[in-house]
């Protein structure tokens, strides 16, 4: 499973390749920056992102010990309890609960989220579909574009069969979600930087939760520990397109389109940051978890604020570069609770 392919694949043993992937540096995001020709770098950026995503590359279902007795998932299991630093976790609430129940409802949480992630990657993938369509022969974001794709599918595969193993409830979407989710596909053609702005929105807060909980958790189950860090290299790659993409775009934008851009971000980010990092309304119903305590975990909480601000820090150091955040627009910002307190 993992491990030989790890072997075959990079020649070292699993641990060796472990520590590479947790110590993998990106290419540098802010190559663009500074450079007296900015297209040639961004070219060569995009050499490096499609050359990455052919050497460090995984499968769902080659690249994961499924079947080993370590990665089993038991809803029982201590490990999935949310941590005391966790915003729920550190409510008097939670901690009353029967161990049974809270580790379901971490366990249901982290399922939730897969679930959430599979989503978020299947809208983007349409985007990044459509997008590709329309560029030219031997063009690199073409190329680019469908790694990614590839990358997204094999994500949601593995999101999926952690939701499988988890057994819990999570509410699969409707048709009216999917054809909902149509315009923000459709930007692939219509608005190509606005979907780069969705992939940062999704990526960005999934990318800082998952570092966290990789970088504080030395106790975490084994299965979500391999999912993220398959998660965390490949979405490095996705987060520097979407970034040098945008770098590269937005100050082409007439004035008009870049003024529209910079209203419908704060829109965007607000959305998808709370479905990244709150709990889904089932999770809410299914344990009974009284609205008091989602307003003192959640909503009223300061330092869930915190980290919602902490993980769009980077997104929007890069809308203030790009001259994205007029008064009005940091109006939105404020009201959707993205900005610094
Ligand atoms: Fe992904
Ligand atoms: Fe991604």
């Amino acid at each position: 499973m993992g491990g030989d392919q790890d072997r075959k694949v990079n020649g070292m043993s699993t641990e060796a390749s472990a520590l590479l992937e947790t110590d993998f540096v990106p290419p540098d995001e802010d190559s663009l920056e500074g450079g007296t020709d900015r297209e040639a770098d961004y070219q060569k950026l995009l050499a490096r992102l499609c050359a990455a995503a052919v050497v460090r590359r995984y499968e769902a279902y080659r690249d994961i010990a499924w079947d080993d007795p370590e990665m089993r998932v038991d809803p029982d299991d201590p490990r999935w309890q949310l941590p005391d630093d966790h915003p729920l976790g550190a409510t008097d609430w939670y901690r009353a609960q029967t161990p049974e129940k809270r580790s379901r409802i971490g366990l249901n949480m982290v399922a939730g989220f897969c679930y959430t992630g599979r989503i978020f990657e299947g809208v983007l993938s349409r985007g990044l579909l459509r997008f590709a369509a329309t560029q030219p022969h031997n063009s690199l974001e073409y190329r680019f574009a469908y790694h990614e794709v590839i990358e997204e599918a094999h994500h949601s595969l593995m999101f999926q069969e952690f939701v499988n193993r988890a057994g819990l409830p999570v509410p699969v979407v409707d048709a009216d979600f999917i054809q909902a989710t149509e315009r923000v596909a459709e930007y692939g053609t219509t608005f190509p930087e606005l979907l780069f702005i969705y992939a940062l929105g999704g990526e960005d807060p999934i990318d800082y939760v998952q570092r966290e909980g990789y970088r504080k958790r030395s106790d975490r189950h084994p299965l979500i520990q391999r999912i993220s860090q398959i998660h965390i290299v490949e979405e490095a790659r996705h987060v520097a397109f979407a970034r040098a993409y945008l770098r590269v775009n937005v100050p082409r934008l007439s004035e008009a389109r870049r003024t529209e851009m910079s209203l419908v971000v704060p829109g965007i980010l607000g959305v998808l940051s709370s479905l990244m990092m709150q709990p889904p309304q089932h999770i809410i119903d299914a344990y009974g978890i009284p609205p008091d305590v989602i307003d003192e975990a959640f909503t009223n909480n300061p330092a869930h604020r915190d980290l919602v601000v902490a993980s769009l820090s980077k997104v929007r150091a890069l809308c203030e570069e790009l001259g994205l955040m007029d008064a009005e627009a940091t109006r939105l910002w404020e009201e959707a609770g993205l900005l610094p307190a």
